[in-house]
């Protein structure tokens, strides 16, 4: 199993597995590229045998004490052996890397997977937003990490890794937020050349990353 820095080449294989783990919610295309390209994304994605098996994506605003787990999903084939746990543990440790305080999610009320596993690596449950997920009408529960009690239940291990210059490199040649920063160079969410924030799913988006977010 390969972890590594997600690129834009990624995002034909990443919809598949999108459309596969969110049937009725799954983003569009348009805004999965917003968010691999955003300044304030840190996307990676799990290859096996050459194939992308899982995607999690994290929001971290440059300079926040606090982030969002955007997005967590693997394969169906490659779920129950450790993997979830490995890439939300990745995406943690660029979190502690970036200083980040707390990191919140959301979960559909419906996951108990997803909700078991947030749970177990420390996250609480802050409160609920009703119907949240449409067109299904499923509450979102809003859950919250304090990232200095997480480090210190994980270890010196983990201590370390999250002060470690990059805990997943980005592969050379390829497009990923850090180019969005050397690109855009405002580091901000205004509207960009390209008309990204003229998506509707993108103004969807932002608001839902007030409070969190997990598909
Ligand atoms: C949620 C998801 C990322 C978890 O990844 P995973 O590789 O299946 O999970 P792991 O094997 O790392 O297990 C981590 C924990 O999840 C929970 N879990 C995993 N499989 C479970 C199952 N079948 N039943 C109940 N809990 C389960 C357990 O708490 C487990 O910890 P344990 O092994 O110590 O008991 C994965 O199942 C997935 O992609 N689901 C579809 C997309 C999704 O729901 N994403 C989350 C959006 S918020």
């Amino acid at each position: 199993m390969t972890t590594r820095r997600a690129t834009l080449d990624d995002l034909g294989a990443i919809m598949a597995l999108e459309r596969a783990s969110f049937p009725t919610d799954a983003w569009s295309d348009a805004m999965m590229r917003e968010e691999i390209l955003s300044p304030h994304g840190w996307y990676v994605v799990v290859e096996e045998a050459g194939h992308l098996v899982g995607y999690a994506g994290l929001r971290a605003v440059h300079g926040s004490r606090d982030a969002d787990v955007q997005t967590i999903a693997l394969a169906a084939s490659a779920r129950g052996r450790g993997r979830g746990r490995a890439l939300l543990r990745t995406l943690l440790t660029e979190a502690a890397r970036r200083r980040v305080r707390e990191v919140f999610l959301e979960v559909r009320a419906d996951n108990p997977v997803a909700q078991a596993l947030y749970a177990s690596e420390g996250f609480q449950e802050l409160g609920r937003r009703p119907k949240y997920y449409q067109p299904d009408g499923v509450d979102a529960i809003v859950m919250r990490l304090d990232v200095a009690g997480w480090l210190a239940a994980r270890g010196p291990d983990a201590v370390s890794a999250a002060s470690a210059p990059a805990a997943v490199p980005a592969p050379t040649g390829t497009r990923t937020s850090e180019d969005r920063v050397n690109v855009g160079g405002s580091g901000s969410d205004a509207p960009t050349e390209d008309g990204f924030s003229d998506v509707a799913g993108v103004r969807e988006r932002a608001a839902a990353n007030e409070a969190g977010a997990c598909t």
